[in-house]
């Protein structure tokens, strides 16, 4: 397959190219390439394939939220080719069994190529050394059990360890702040890499440190106040000016959606934390690309290449000759508004409702094949595959 007259983006640059796509990998970057095939892509950016890195698909017993089926739909949709799925499922994927079943369920169900965590409990360590997870994930609120300091200090010594940071479920700042501090303290006496999850504080940002990279999520980079339920909250607008400066100057590294979906009824009677943004965190972006308020660049930098090399994802977040042939070709000018009835996902809300969108995912490129065009979906479930990792961890 042949896609012409691109333009190509990477983190630094964007190259008019054709690229040449020979079974599931890229196979050439240049001019005059030939193929049967052919997509003209002319006048069209073309992106890599997001690789989101914060998703809840919940799957297991709260597959009335959502599933592997109906959200990877909403991923493919919004031009997310690569998920990771967090392990607060019911029931958690704090065992390897968990984790098998978890992965079979993935397999058969998912759209788009996939990696898991492990959820990190006092006592589970080694247990997750078993199989092999994209990171494990701490709770220090926790949502999985009691996190004694002394299992996040060793999570932090011997795993990739990507944290929800926030000491208690109470939503205060000192929560997060404190939290955050803690995580990055640790991870500099044991030089180790650790991973802050969905960061939102203004005051957080000044504990990161070589060791730590972090995460922010469109919500609390576009939202402030009580418009949303989530866990961290909303915060105010100095926070999200200086989260913004952050992710701008790259002391935040990467944009996860954190895709959280709830049924509607609960979200009202129970008051959870979450909301789904697979379907529309792209578009939300390239909104902002076209109001000149970001690069397209950027926007590949914090979605594609970051959260690939950080995460040690082989073969995606990138378009170069070798790696897997996920393309988002997206048209820059289409105009829409969010319309919750038109989520793939299960959850049919959104603080972003009714927001004015400029730009649109004309066609995804999943391994070779085309699997999204004019909004429809071209893929079969399973079609999803595990991804590989490099051996590595971050900090070597
Ligand atoms: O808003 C959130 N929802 N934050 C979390 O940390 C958990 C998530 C969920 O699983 O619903
Ligand atoms: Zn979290
Ligand atoms: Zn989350």
């Amino acid at each position: 397959m042949l896609i012409k007259n691109c333009r190509l983006v990477t983190s630094r640059e964007i190259i008019f190219a054709d690229v040449l796509i020979e079974g599931e990998k890229i196979a050439g970057i240049g001019r005059g390439l030939k193929s049967g095939e052919v997509i003209d892509a002319k006048n069209k950016f073309v992106i890599p394939g997001l690789v989101d890195v914060h998703v809840h698909m919940r799957d297991f017993e709260q597959s009335y939220k959502e599933d592997f089926f109906s959200g990877s739909k909403a991923a493919l949709a919004g031009g997310v080719t690569t998920f990771v799925d967090m392990p607060n499922s019911s029931p958690p994927v704090i065992d390897s069994k968990t984790f098998q079943r978890r992965l079979e369920a993935a397999s058969k169900k998912s759209l788009v190529d996939f990696g898991l965590n492990f959820g990190i409990t006092a006592g589970n360590l080694e247990e997750s050394k078993k199989v092999a997870p994209v990171a494990c994930k701490i709770y220090m609120n926790g949502a999985l059990g009691e996190i004694k300091e002394e299992t996040l200090a060793q999570a932090i010594k011997e795993c990739k360890a990507a944290v929800h940071a926030e000491t208690n479920t109470s939503g205060e700042p000192k929560a997060e702040e404190e939290a955050v501090k803690k995580v990055c303290s640790l991870a500099a006496r044991f030089k180790k890499h650790a991973h802050i999850c969905h960061i939102t504080l203004r005051n957080s940002l000044n504990h990161l440190n070589e060791y730590t990279t972090c995460e922010v999520t469109p919500h609390h980079l576009l939202l402030t106040g009580e418009i949303a339920r989530v866990s961290p909250p909303l915060r105010t607008p100095a926070d999200t000016r200086a989260l913004w400066a952050a992710l701008k100057s790259g002391r935040i590294n990467i944009v996860a959606s954190d895709h959280a979906p709830h049924e509607a009824s609960e979200k009202e009677e129970d008051a959870l934390a979450g909301i789904p943004n697979l379907d529309i965190m792209l578009r939300l972006f390239l909104t902002l690309v076209n109001e000149r308020k970001i690069t397209i660049q950027e926007l590949v930098r914090w979605t594609c290449e970051n959260p690939a090399k950080i995460f040690r994802i082989k073969n995606k977040g990138e378009i170069k000759i070798g790696m897997d042939a996920d393309l988002v070709i997206l048209n820059m000018d289409e105009k829409s508004k969010v319309d919750v009835d038109e989520f793939y996902s299960k959850a049919k809300y959104s603080p972003f409702e009714g927001q004015t969108i400029v730009g649109a995912v004309d066609r995804v490129i999943l391994r070779g094949k085309l699997a999204f065009e004019d909004g429809d979906i071209l893929v079969e479930r399973g079609s999803g595959r595990l991804i590989s990792l490099h051996p590595q961890s971050f900090c070597g």
